[in-house]
């Protein structure tokens, strides 16, 4: 059987990607971020649909350019059916399903969630994919989870957040200090400048290896708003300090469960996937944990953690190889079945 050359579209939230794999090879992978949130804060889902309208077209249209494929050669294509926005899902949905009935081609729905976990099996996502079982910690501005993946498609949900989830927790902590949407990266950036031990912010108390971080951000408003009737500067004055500090109790919240969990389950095949997966503190902390505690780490490159579409051709390539195609009738899901359900 001939390589499967597989295209895919991602557009469960804000960015409006395509990709094209061959094998596990990416040849493309193509992202076009939607700027018109930033000025509100957040997503605003009518206006992430209509921007996920416009770019859809141009950003297939570049992927296959840059891929050096013609339609033709395409085998199947994969989408991302679900967890996200329904008007941005429905958008990559439906032009997925239009898509394969003109190409005549198998469609393929992919998990959004296991699609960042499977982001390891792209060919130069790391030096070696992880064996199973490893447990991965997926972080992004939707999700928390610690998951214990034993199959590509045999995942367990061990820990979650039972509220705010670690990105949106940067945002909403970016934006209590008038930083711009998204605030993760911003926050990673100022950090690097300052001291991460000069304010200290208590760490939440949370059963088993479940998460939270809502008590955090307003423990840290409370604080802030403190300071700044002393100082109306505060902010300005003590920024770099003051993302690195924040930074740092977010990175030992989350470090502190997985390696509960890994020590309990007995596994030493760690990874990390989601858009938080790219902050270089966390980054640090799991290679440092890898040392002492000696955990075999799979850290995946940048542009495989934010959304992306080689993470969902991925998983269509996976399912293209059992055979496991969606029937037209399928619809978009924004929310698992169930609360185990990843
Ligand atoms: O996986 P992703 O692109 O979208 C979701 O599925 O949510 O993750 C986006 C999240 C945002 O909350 C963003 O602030 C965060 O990932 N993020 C970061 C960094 N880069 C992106 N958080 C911390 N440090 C970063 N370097
Ligand atoms: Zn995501």
């Amino acid at each position: 059987m001939n390589t499967p050359i597989i295209l895919a579209i991602e557009s469960s939230c804000d960015d409006t990607s395509a990709a094209v794999l061959r094998g596990n090879i990416v040849l493309s992978n193509i992202a076009a971020s939607q700027k018109v949130h930033a000025e509100y804060g957040g997503v605003v889902p009518e206006l992430a649909s209509r921007a996920h309208q416009q770019n859809i077209v141009p950003v297939i249209h570049q992927a296959i350019k840059e891929a050096k494929i013609q339609q033709k050669d395409i085998s199947a294509v994969g989408f991302t059916r679900g967890p996200g926005l329904l008007g941005s899902l429905l958008v990559g949905t439906s032009f997925a399903k239009s898509l394969s009935m003109s190409l005549g081609v198998p469609l393929i729905e992919v998990n959004h969630l296991q699609a960042h976990i499977l982001a390891h099996f792209i060919d130069d996502a790391n030096p070696t994919p992880p064996q199973f079982p490893f447990l991965c910690l997926t972080v992004s501005g939707g999700h928390t989870l610690i998951v214990l993946v034993k199959d590509y498609f045999d995942m367990q949900i061990v820990g979650r957040t039972i509220d705010d989830a670690a990105g949106e927790a940067f945002d909403k902590i970016g934006k209590i200090m008038g930083l711009e949407y998204p605030a993760g990266a911003v926050i990673d950036r100022l950090s690097a400048e300052g001291d991460s031990k000069a304010f200290s912010f208590s760490k939440p108390k949370v059963a088993g290896y479940d998460y939270s971080f809502s008590g955090l951000k307003t423990s840290f408003l409370y604080a802030i708003q403190k300071a700044e009737k002393e100082n109306p500067n505060f902010i300005k004055e003590n920024l770099n300090d003051l993302c690195a500090s924040i930074q740092r109790t977010i990175i030992e919240i989350l470090i502190d469960k997985l390696e509960q969990a890994a020590s309990d389950l007995n596994i030493k095949e760690i990874a990390i996937a989601g858009g938080v997966s790219a902050n270089s503190e966390l980054r640090k902390s799991i290679t440092h944990k890898a040392q002492k505690l000696g955990w075999k780490t799979y850290i995946p490159k940048f542009e495989y953690t934010t959304d992306n579409a080689a993470m969902i051709a991925m998983v269509a390539k996976l399912k293209y190889d059992r055979q496991e195609f969606a029937d037209l009738s399928i619809t978009a899901s924004p929310r698992p079945a169930t609360s185990q359900e990843i």
